[in-house]
């Protein structure tokens, strides 16, 4: 028999209402299994040393949003997991305590906003924390549903099951929205933010002044629009610095990053010699600055003192790991 491969399987036909708990999906509380205590070893607090080893594993931070009675409600929230591609489907798990969970119930959206590197403090901000200097939240509207602006995934979803998660309530959603930018998303892991440090810059961290006198010698160079500059996998020889046009960061087809005028790119690659992990192309007609490996060396021999600031800037991304 032809089956429709867009439509649910049976046993996703269930009535999303439960005659359990309001707002919750299919959940067989009898079938619910008795509390055990977790073995975590010798001597130590259960639930620090439980909440200590699932923290472990590292997240992106999203602040999930939802607006009742015209009240845009935003809490931060690293239990998302994408679930499915056909059909789009994504999962978020939230407290019971939190108001989220109040507000969320089948047929109502929910939004999610992946953040970027430097929206720290709005995920401390919708995590309820109080801040000396609270940041200011700015939502775009899509499907009656707030997103924040500037994250680096959008995604809006519509409540079609939600389930019973012990003190949390899980809440699948089949996403009617889906956008992204390229950038650097703010990391989470053994309970503080960390930060994706193949975007911090290295030459760029130098002074304007020094940074000018270590390019001095670099070559112009033009390309057309959909030229490589530099390809995945070949030796990282040359730094480069965008004097005019844009260029586009690539591995496998995919967006990484785009940089534009001034912007510096193949930092890390130039200084460690190994193979590039991403291709760049031209963003339309470009011309870049070239510097080779050779000519760095020979400006940081005549100028040492850029050693040492380098190995500041290096020592700074160790610290931040
Ligand atoms: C990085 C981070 C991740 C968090 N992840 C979750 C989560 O996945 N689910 C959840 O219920 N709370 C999570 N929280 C806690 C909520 O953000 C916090 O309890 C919030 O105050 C709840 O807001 P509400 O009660 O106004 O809805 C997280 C907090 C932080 C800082």
């Amino acid at each position: 028999m032809a089956t429709d491969p867009q439509a649910p399987p049976r046993e996703f036909d269930f009535p999303v209402s439960s005659p359990f708990a309001e707002g919750l999906g299919q959940s067989f509380l009898d079938e619910v299994p008795e509390v055990e205590e977790v073995d975590i070893g010798e001597g130590a607090d259960p639930v620090a040393e439980f909440r200590r080893t699932l923290g472990m594993f590292p997240t992106g931070v999203t602040i999930i949003t939802t607006q009742a009675e015209g009240q845009v409600h935003g809490m931060t929230a690293n239990a998302f997991m994408s679930v499915s591609l056909r059909p789009p489907l994504v999962l978020i798990s939230v407290d019971r305590r939190a108001k989220m969970n109040s507000l969320l119930h089948e047929g109502s959206r929910y939004g999610i906003s992946v953040l970027g590197d430097e929206q720290e403090a709005l995920s401390d901000h919708f995590a309820g924390r109080v801040l000396d200097d609270p940041p200011e939240a700015r939502f775009l509207l899509v499907r009656e549903t707030p997103l924040v602006d500037g994250a680096v995934a959008h995604i809006v979803a519509r409540v079609v099951r939600s389930y019973w998660g012990g003190d949390h309530s899980l809440f699948l959603g089949q996403v009617e929205f889906a956008r992204s930018r390229p950038g650097a998303p703010l990391l989470f892991h053994g309970g503080r933010y960390e930060h994706v440090l193949a975007d911090a810059p290295v030459f760029g961290a130098l002074a304007p002044e020094r940074l000018e006198r270590l390019l001095a010698s670099g070559e112009e160079r033009s390309y057309a629009d959909g030229e490589r500059i530099v390809a995945a996998g070949e030796l990282g020889e040359e730094l480069y610095v965008v004097l005019e046009g844009a260029v586009r960061v690539e591995r496998g087809g995919a967006l990484l990053a785009s940089f534009a005028q001034g912007d510096l790119f193949g930092e890390v690659a130039v200084l460690d010699g190994r193979p590039r992990s991403a291709d760049v192309v031209a963003d339309g007609e470009t011309r870049c600055l070239s510097v080779s490996r050779d000519a760095i060396r020979e400006a940081i021999a005549a100028e040492p003192q850029v050693a040492w600031e380098l190995l500041g800037v290096l020592a700074g991304r160790l610290r931040d790991a």
